[in-house]
């Protein structure tokens, strides 16, 4: 459900680690309401370029623009920016020694200043969306993987973020907990939500995404509509991927 309205936008983006060049020039624009998913082989920059959207890394030259503004480099923007981008990792990173429901009226709470027991309101409703509004009181280590990442998901809903990336959200799952999650992703995405999503789940990307973007090296290398870039990825290298992954 793409608006034609931008909501992420980078520019000519530079990343090193040291010597390693890990994002070569990316320039890549993602709107409202638009679902982008990114694939490439390991270490080609894409969970770098995640943790670049939130800043969890600063990048050395280029822009990145959320929202209509330039990201903040500290302070109460770069909280605010925080919270308007949700993050979901492959590890769940839920805080061991609180319930579910705990974990998910946190941020609202400390960061938004929601009154204690609106924001467990607001939690329960959507532990109830994500499906395990009977897991609320139990912690996170005796939920299952599948259980554990929909929390970690409503977690970052709980903040309403305008935008949510997902690093390789189910790589840790069980296979047979890949569906509940990319489910819950899927309804996320039809929904309206603005998502950047790491993934190998080509199924979700054939079937969520607006756009594929494919990664080498640290170059975007490809950007198309699913059905385009499976039918006919332009790229010997993105050939080469799809063949390695597809085929088991
Ligand atoms: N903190 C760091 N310090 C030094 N090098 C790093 C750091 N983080 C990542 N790298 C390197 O940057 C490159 C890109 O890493 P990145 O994690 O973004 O790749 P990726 O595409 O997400 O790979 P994967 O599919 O394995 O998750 C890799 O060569 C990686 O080793
Ligand atoms: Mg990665």
């Amino acid at each position: 459900m793409a608006t034609g309205e931008p909501l992420i936008v980078l520019d000519r983006v530079n990343k090193w680690f040291g010597p390693l060049h890990v994002l070569h020039d990316v320039s890549l624009s993602v709107d409202k309401g638009e679902v982008v998913v990114v694939i490439g082989p390991s270490g080609s920059g894409k969970s770098t370029l995640c943790r670049a959207i939130n800043r969890l890394e600063p990048i050395n030259d280029g822009t990145i623009v959320f929202d209509g503004q330039p990201l903040p480099a500290e302070g109460k923007a770069l909280a605010k920016l925080r919270s308007e981008v949700g993050m979901v990792f492959q590890s769940f990173n839920l805080f061991a020694h609180k319930t579910i429901l705990e974990n998910v009226a946190l941020g609202p709470i400390k960061v938004r200043k929601e009154k204690p027991a609106a924001a467990r309101e607001r939690g329960l409703a959507l532990l109830d969306r994500v499906g395990i509004a009977n897991q609320a009181d139990k912690y996170p280590a005796q939920l299952s993987g599948g259980q554990q990442q929909r929390a970690a998901i409503a977690r970052a809903l709980a903040m309403q973020p305008k935008a949510m990336l997902f690093d390789e959200p189910t790589s840790a799952l069980d296979p047979e907990m890949v569906g509940e999650v990319l489910d819950v992703m899927t309804s996320l995405a039809s929904e309206g939500m603005t998502m950047v999503v790491v993934t190998h789940e080509m199924g979700f990307a054939r079937h969520a995404a607006n756009r594929v973007i494919f990664m080498a090296d640290g170059q975007l290398v490809e950007d198309a509509p699913p059905t385009e870039f499976f039918a006919n990825p332009r790229s010997e290298r993105a050939r080469d991927f799809l063949s390695k992954i597809l085929t088991h």
